[in-house]
């Protein structure tokens, strides 16, 4: 048995206490920079999940998330509000935990449901750090005093509680969980596509009451989020390219026979795809091609 004299002990304790010390400054110093949010890298977050183009007007001289974009859906037509740190007209008055509901549950900060326009199914799973880092960049926005405009809703999707419906139907929230047998490459193609870059959100077929169909997922629908086809990416048709085409696509917009994306999937290639780094978009490319592939809808 090891016994420590008591004198010993106490001739040892102001080390220890500088130990101990010093151990706390670097383990606070280190959660100081860990909760700080890192605005260039909220910028890079918000391209991926394309933000700006549901929050931004389409017209030349609109001011980048003061909000005012029109989407048309069968349900009516919704307007992205206004997101800049304005404290009337944007979020101005929300506390960094406000968008953490909001974006995870899809939740206001009084407690009403956001109707599923907003793709917080999607974005659910976003990482903390994500998080953290948007937050950060959209508190950098300068205030911007346009007044969010009011949804144009069919009856009676225009009641917010129903929203509670479809999430009881529909909305599973949850942390992204990385399948152990994936390479990280796969992985991160699938927080990119899944996640953030809310790729299933058009491109998943969905039923009457907008639930997505979790057994053809990336399978492409005759009637998308406005009414119009949308392909399916899964490999069925996706192997027609081979990754340096798909990558010129999801950068350019160009396809091989010199066509271009039209409007809707080329405002993704704008806003997203266009804006993230190669490494990040051969994850996508990656996760893209190992999807199971589901065939085209009859
Ligand atoms: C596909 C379009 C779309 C995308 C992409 C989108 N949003 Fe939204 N967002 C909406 C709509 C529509 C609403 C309004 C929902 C409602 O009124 O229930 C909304 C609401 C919000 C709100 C609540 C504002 C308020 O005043 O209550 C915040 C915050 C927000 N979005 C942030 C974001 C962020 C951050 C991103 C990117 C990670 C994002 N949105 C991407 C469509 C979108
Ligand atoms: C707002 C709806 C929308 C979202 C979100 C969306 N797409 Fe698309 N996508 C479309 C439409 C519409 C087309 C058809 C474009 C055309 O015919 O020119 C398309 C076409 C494509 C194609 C070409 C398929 C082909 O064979 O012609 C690929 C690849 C693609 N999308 C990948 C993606 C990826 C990856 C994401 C997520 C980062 C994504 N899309 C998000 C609407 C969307």
């Amino acid at each position: 048995m090891i016994t420590i004299a008591p004198q010993r002990l106490i001739a040892r304790a102001p080390s220890l206490r500088l130990l101990w010390s010093a151990m706390l400054v670097l383990l606070l110093s280190g959660t100081a920079v860990i909760a700080q949010g890192d605005p260039k890298r909220g910028l890079y977050v918000a391209n991926a999940a394309g933000c700006i183009g549901c929050h931004t007007a389409e017209t030349k001289d609109a001011v980048s998330y003061a909000g005012g974009r029109a989407l048309k859906t069968p349900f009516g037509t919704f307007y992205g509000p206004n997101i800049t740190p304005h404290p009337d007209a944007g979020i101005g008055r929300w506390a960094e935990a406000d968008l953490v509901r909001a974006v995870r549950l899809g939740e206001r900060p009084d407690g009403a449901h956001y109707f599923p326009a907003f793709p917080y199914a999607s974005f659910s799973q976003m990482s903390d750090a994500d998080l953290r880092d948007l937050w950060a960049y959209l508190r950098s926005l300068p205030p911007n005093a346009q007044p969010s405009r009011a949804h144009e809703l069919r009856f009676p999707f225009g009641w917010r509680f129903l929203v509670l419906g479809w999430k009881w139907l529909f909305f599973r929230p949850g942390t992204f969980i990385t399948d152990a047998k994936q390479t990280p490459q796969l992985s991160r193609g699938a927080y990119l596509v899944s996640v953030l870059g809310h790729c299933g959100e058009c491109h998943t077929p969905r039923n009457f009451l907008g639930g997505p169909n979790r057994d053809r997922l990336l399978s492409g629908t005759k009637a998308g989020p406005e009414g119009k086809p949308i392909p399916n990416i899964t490999p069925t048709r996706t192997k027609k390219w081979n990754d340096a085409e798909m990558r010129e696509f999801l950068s350019t917009g160009m396809t091989p026979d010199f066509d271009s994306a039209n409007s809707t999937m080329m405002e993704v290639i704008r806003n997203t795809t266009s804006k993230l780094t190669a490494e990040d978009l051969s994850s996508m490319i990656a996760y893209m091609r190992s999807v199971p592939a589901i065939p085209e809808d009859k």
